[in-house]
């Protein structure tokens, strides 16, 4: 089977309802959380995608065991000290930045030194910015020279509390220190900039000594110790990363509308949605509901006749960071110019995404102007393509390709965008959705 895939033709208008795969963040949180629960917890529609599954694969090399039966997850964990840490332990986070930086706070009372490798995305990405709290609670480090994999990871049983300052927006970082706050002595403090809380909601669920405040700006959290956790099951949610690029489909195409089923509308990952609808897009959420304190609805989409340029708040960022590369092609359809700022962010996540999006604009004949933070898209609302585009070495990064196809299936031109395979990664059925939209 050739890793790439041709796209020739536009996708006709549809009204379709569709589900698409658990949500990732709450997966591998899912996985981490029951690793340290004391027996066995179960999971229900748990994304079933290599993330998860290297996931998967790192709580076993500490000792724990796993299953899949009915459907269901069920994962044995072994307490909350219960990972056993073999000599010349390596464990591979593979393509998650998830995984690599929230396990570290789970092996900051490793006996042994540990060594956390990647594949070629993660091992550019920075580890830095997890090393250095880390380090403050007791924890040896020895990072690469670039500030990244492979790293090696020595823990210490007896942990300081820390103060920490979490200034990027970073959820992967206030995680991490999370769980390594519920591992130290003392109470840790830490002040973060607004992201996804889904770590914080699971932490309230399980009734675990994490307290927080929420400021206009930033959140205020204090760790203590915990002695225990109860196993639980967990019914996934889909994820909103995943149904945002088919949100972006039928606003990309006319006379379409697409309801998603049983989507996670966390208010800290609805960005994509606040953003469309400045820029003209109905969207409406029906059925809210909460399940666990996470937000739960379906997602109603319909075609507009004209999309408004936006200057997109800096505020919304953090809430969108997943989805600017598919929000770009919306602006590149809009009516006039539209401005991203502030996010240099874009940068670190699985290739440098702020470069990838202009190039792909670039390639469908959009003009962009980019600095390394920002960009701004010269919209064309009467865009048709007809030229070859070829989309290729993009450190496999999973939504450059899903992006690439969406541009394809909605502009036109004659595609052929390589490494089909990263859609592993987080959303194995892509394709096929695609697939029973166009019937
Ligand atoms: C994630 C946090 C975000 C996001 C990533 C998933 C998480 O990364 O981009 O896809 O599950 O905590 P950062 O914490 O680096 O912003």
């Amino acid at each position: 089977m050739p890793n790439f895939i041709s796209i020739t033709n536009k996708i006709k208008n549809f009204k379709k309802t569709i589900t698409v795969s658990g949500d990732k963040s709450i997966s591998i949180r899912w996985v981490l959380f029951s690793s340290l629960a004391n027996g066995k917890s179960k999971a229900k529609n748990l994304l079933i995608s290599d993330d998860v599954l290297t996931a998967i694969r790192a709580i076993k090399k500490l000792g724990i065991k796993t299953d899949y039966k009915n459907e269901e997850y069920i994962i044995y964990g072994k307490g909350i000290n219960g990972y056993k840490y073999k000599k010349n332990l390596v464990i591979n986070a593979e393509n998650s930045g998830t995984l690599g930086r929230l396990l570290l706070g789970l092996l900051i009372n490793s006996k042994h030194t540990i060594k956390l490798i990647g594949d070629k995305s993660l091992s550019r990405r920075d580890f830095k910015r997890i090393s250095d709290p880390l380090s403050k609670f007791g924890a040896k480090f020895k990072l690469n020279k670039n500030k990244n994999l492979p790293l090696t990871i020595k823990g210490t049983s007896n942990l300081n509390s820390i103060e920490y300052f979490e200034n990027k927006g970073s959820a992967q970082c206030k995680s991490s220190v999370i769980f390594g706050g519920m591992r130290s002595n003392g109470t840790t403090y830490i002040r973060a900039k607004k992201s996804r809380n889904h770590t914080e909601l699971l932490c309230k669920y399980l009734k675990l000594p994490v307290v927080i405040k929420k400021k206009r700006n930033y959140d205020e959290i204090k760790v203590t110790k915990v002695k225990s956790i109860k196993p639980f099951n967990y019914n996934i949610p889909s994820d909103i990363s995943s149904s945002a690029f088919f949100i972006v489909l039928a606003v990309l195409l006319n006379k379409s509308e697409i309801t998603i089923k049983n989507v996670n509308v966390n208010p800290s990952r609805t960005g994509v949605i606040t953003i469309l609808k400045k820029m003209g897009i109905k969207i409406i959420l029906k059925n809210l509901r909460t399940y666990k304190g996470e937000k739960i609805s379906d997602i109603y989409v319909k075609s507009p006749k004209i999309i408004k340029s936006i200057n997109c708040p800096p505020k919304l960022n953090s809430g969108a960071i997943d989805e600017f590369l598919i929000i770009f092609l919306v602006a590149a359809k809009a009516n006039g110019v539209s401005y991203f700022k502030d996010l240099s962010e874009l940068n670190q996540k699985e290739s440098p995404r702020l470069k990838w999006g202009a190039y792909i604009l670039n390639q469908i004949g959009i003009k962009t102007y980019t600095t390394k933070d920002s960009i701004k898209i010269y919209g064309n609302s009467k865009l048709i393509l007809k030229k070859k585009i070829i989309i290729k070495n993009y450190l496999k990064d999973h939504r450059v390709f899903m992006t690439s196809v969406i541009a394809a299936l909605t502009f036109g031109g004659n595609w052929k965008i390589y490494d089909k395979d990263s859609i592993k990664t987080s959303f194995p059925n892509f394709l096929k959705i695609i697939n029973r939209l166009k019937k």
